[in-house]
């Protein structure tokens, strides 16, 4: 059986950087540690990965697409179709690749409601390790910020999370939470274990001081699990547009700014990537 490394981004709020982060992550792991990586869009259908590396529009017919995973005809469809991973897989153009959301996968996530709860965390996890583990060395899943079927099974097919938390999405005393959320998780669902590996504070402008005290505080209350804080920087927003993460930029294209939030995802990359036992 060949193995591969898994991480899913996570945490129970929207606009903190789950995206970003997975992106970034991604991008760094396939070139500056040589992986053959995939991202999937588990975040909905609003297509956040596919709009930053500016695949907007290649991904607006698809041809095969991930919620197919999720049903009970997914066995017969992996048999019967030729190469239909292969065709749910676009290039991003910066290392990974990525299979985007697709509008089915709301449907997927209601129909999951149906399947018997032994079995309705299990086709992501089914997915990672026959389809996707023989092609890459590591997949990213990107979370939408609530908890449902889909989320339950990137969580189960991941075990490993990364939380970015942003200043202001946060009020202090909720960062606990955090943790108290997968456990939850992990006591009302028996066979889903996931472990909150990281947790990395971002969009932290220097020059604010409630930014230096949000993430002095995340560091003292995960002081074993914090990742680099990540830079504020305008460059981030600019290339999404762009159709980019900021890895695809020269030092002198970047701000200052830009030159450290990228810096600081790389020794993110650098930390978490030892701490995901392949599987
Ligand atoms: N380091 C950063 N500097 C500036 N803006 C950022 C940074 N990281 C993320 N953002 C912006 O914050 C917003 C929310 O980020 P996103 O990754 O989409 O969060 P989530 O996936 O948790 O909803 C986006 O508009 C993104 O461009
Ligand atoms: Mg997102």
């Amino acid at each position: 059986m060949s193995e591969i490394k898994r991480l899913a981004t996570y945490v129970q709020k929207g606009g903190v950087g789950k995206t970003t982060s997975s992106a970034h992550f991604a991008v760094s792991a396939a070139q500056d540690h040589d992986l053959d990586v995939v991202l999937i869009d588990l975040a909905g259908t609003q297509n956040d990965l596919a709009t930053h590396f500016g695949l907007e529009d290649e991904v607006e017919d698809l041809d095969a697409a991930i919620s197919a995973v999720f049903g009970d005809k997914w066995d017969f469809i992996r048999e019967n179709i030729d190469n239909v991973v292969d065709r749910m897989v676009f290039e991003t153009g910066e290392g990974p690749d990525l299979i985007p959301a697709d509008p089915g996968l709301s449907g997927a996530n209601n129909n999951l409601a149906n399947v018997p709860l032994d079995e309705r965390f299990q086709a992501l996890d089914d997915f990672v390790s026959k389809d996707l583990a023989p092609r890459y060395d590591l997949v990213v899943m990107d979370l939408p910020g609530n908890e449902n079927n889909i989320v339950l099974n990137g969580l189960f097919a991941a075990q490993h999370t990364l939380a970015p938390l942003s200043p202001g999405q946060f009020e202090l005393n909720q960062l606990k939470n955090l943790e108290e959320d997968l456990i939850e998780i992990t006591e009302t669902h028996d066979d889903v274990n996931p472990e909150l590996t990281m947790v990395v504070p971002t969009t932290i402008n220097r020059g604010e001081p409630e930014h230096l005290a949000f993430a002095d505080e995340v560091e003292d209350t995960y002081p074993e699990i914090v990742g680099p804080r990540i830079q504020k920087t305008a460059d981030i927003g600019r290339e999404q547009g762009n159709g980019r993460t900021v890895f695809a930029l020269e030092d002198d294209e970047l701000l200052k700014t830009g030159v450290r939030a990228r810096d600081a995802y790389r020794e993110l990359t650098d930390d978490l990537l030892p701490q995901l036992e392949a599987r």
